[in-house]
């Protein structure tokens, strides 16, 4: 690795290319959203371009993949098309050692869990910084909330004991609004100590769409790491 490179850079371009190495041609794949997957969606797009790759189709998690997949000439298809996806591939935020996930840095955890979780295999693609022994311990858990249930939602989420914030855009004036035209509200937890159980309470507040608690659905987590200057992909 060169003494310019930004080791957290190589790492994820590392991963991106190894999960995309594993898409095989006549596959729906299921495009995350973050700054990782777009390694995976670029290399996808190349595979298919010099002919290694055929017959693939991508659904979109986010406005952000859309984008990226026609930019690198992925055909794209939806949910009403398909009767199955072949393989998913998404970032995350944090990853613990069963394999759950805080996703939703993106604002996009909500199209990203329908996708992730319908996928025969759902790859995850981090660098080494997202493992975590304990989820919540670095990152805020991001809620997707319907604008006019805001106020009530956060007071349900301060009786559950968290500190709930609303998300602020930035170059852009007031609250991130997702794709689906909600806000995200992100939430301090002091422990997560049961990720399942608090996935399930937190969306049966009315108002709430989605949280970005991932739990059970991960099949293979795919982590860059730099071992002695060199990029190398671990997987467990
Ligand atoms: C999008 O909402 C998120 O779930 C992303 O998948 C997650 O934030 C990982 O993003 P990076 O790969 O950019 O770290």
């Amino acid at each position: 690795m060169s003494a310019s490179a930004d080791p957290v850079k190589v790492m994820k371009e590392q991963v991106g290319k190894a999960a995309a190495d594993r898409v095989k041609s006549g596959s729906i794949v299921g495009l995350g959203t973050g700054s990782t997957t777009a390694y995976a969606i670029q290399y996808i797009g190349e595979r298919l371009k010099s002919g290694d790759l055929k017959d693939i189709q991508g659904i979109p998690t986010s406005f952000q993949a859309t984008v990226l997949a026609k930019e690198y000439g992925i055909p794209l298809t939806t949910l009403d098309e398909v009767d199955r996806i072949d393989v998913a591939i998404d970032g995350a935020d944090e990853v613990d050692p069963n394999k759950n996930l805080i996703k939703g840095g993106g604002a996009a955890h909500t199209r990203e869990k329908i996708v992730d979780s319908l996928a025969e295999e759902f790859i995850v693609v981090v660098d080494s910084s997202k493992m975590v022994d304990r989820l919540g311990s670095t990152f805020l858990l991001p809620v997707e909330v319907l604008p006019m249930a805001m106020t009530p939602v956060m007071k349900a989420i301060e009786k559950l004991g968290g500190q709930p914030q609303l998300r602020m855009g930035v170059k852009k004036a007031g609250p991130v609004i997702s794709d689906q035209g909600n806000f995200i509200i992100d939430v301090k937890f002091d422990r997560i100590d049961n990720p399942a159980e608090l996935e399930k309470t937190l969306n049966n507040i009315p108002g709430v769409l989605e949280n970005g608690l991932f739990v059970g659905v991960t099949d293979v987590v795919l982590i860059g790491e730099i071992k002695e200057n060199q990029p190398t992909v671990r997987e467990i």
